[in-house]
């Protein structure tokens, strides 16, 4: 385990999780939560909106060893605190559904990306009232703090998985073409039945009228069992935290999941038997 495994172990930091947790769910963001998710670009907004504080801030240091720049300096640090805004509140909005270990992570993370907030405010004040070297000095400081940030977000996403699309692996779990999953009776009408198909957990829904439904199981945002989710108008509720996916095409139609849930094609032959496939499996 390295040291940075260890601060999802951290289970002192549960005390802070908590409430916080409970004050972000609580934000009357409306359809705006869905944005900051990344809902309509198809993964996660957060990283997306770090590039400018980042950028800004590297920039303002390169500027900083530049003879004659300091002006230019002072406005990219104070760009890098006005757009390191909506950057944390978007990352505050993931952090909010996400498992206790990364969000354990997620705080320490925050809190690094926090001090360099302050650093840099301090920073931008300074130069204004030209106390240019404590300017700077703040300036590479900040820089430090939103490195470890950097670094621990990193850790996050890749070590953590936090972020990523767990329906991923599905199609290379399969192999192409069509797959006996049960007989029709095997289905009752209106109720959500867990099927396995080799590697991959399935959730197959018979509607009223008959038509029949496949999608993989385990939800994309954090795999979630989508079989013990809620079925109303067309769509399935993850039970974890609430992504609501459509049945007839699997797009996700509410967050916190940005990707959609693998749909299968579905054929039922004369002798009842039901049959799915995968178009992009293989
Ligand atoms: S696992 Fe989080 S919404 Fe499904």
């Amino acid at each position: 385990m390295t040291s940075l495994d260890a601060l999802s172990r951290l289970e002192k930091l549960d005390a802070v999780i908590n409430p916080a947790q409970r004050a972000v769910r609580g934000l009357p963001l409306g359809r705006l939560r869905d944005v900051l998710h990344g809902l309509p670009i198809g993964h996660p907004l957060h990283p997306v909106l770090v590039q400018i504080p980042m950028g800004a801030w590297l920039s303002a240091a390169v500027l900083d060893v530049v003879p004659g720049a300091g002006r230019n300096a002072r406005l990219l640090v104070g760009l890098g605190v006005l757009s390191a805004a909506p950057a944390a509140l978007a990352g505050w909005v993931d952090w909010a559904e996400q498992h206790e270990d990364q969000m354990r992570t997620g705080l320490v993370h925050a809190a690094s990306v926090a001090a360099a907030i302050g650093l840099y405010a301090g920073s931008w004040v300074h130069r204004g009232r030209g106390r240019t070297a404590l300017g700077k000095a703040l300036g590479f400081a900040g820089l430090c703090a939103a490195g470890t940030g950097g670094m621990l977000g990193g850790h996050l996403a890749f070590r953590q998985a936090a972020g990523a699309n767990k329906a991923e692996p599905v199609p290379h779990l399969l192999e192409e073409g069509w797959h006996p999953v049960g007989r029709v009776e095997d289905f009752p009408v209106g109720e959500a039945v867990r099927r396995e198909l080799g590697e991959v957990p399935l959730l197959v829904i018979r509607e009223p009228g008959g038509r029949i439904h496949v999608l993989a199981e385990r939800c994309s945002h954090l795999s979630g069992p989508l079989s013990d989710g809620k079925i109303a108008d067309g769509c399935v509720e993850c039970p974890w935290h609430g992504s609501i996916f459509r049945l007839s095409d699997g797009a996700n139609i509410r967050g916190p999941a940005t990707a959609p849930q693998p749909s299968f094609q579905v054929r039922l032959d004369d002798d009842g038997t039901v049959h799915v496939r995968l178009p992009s499996a293989g």
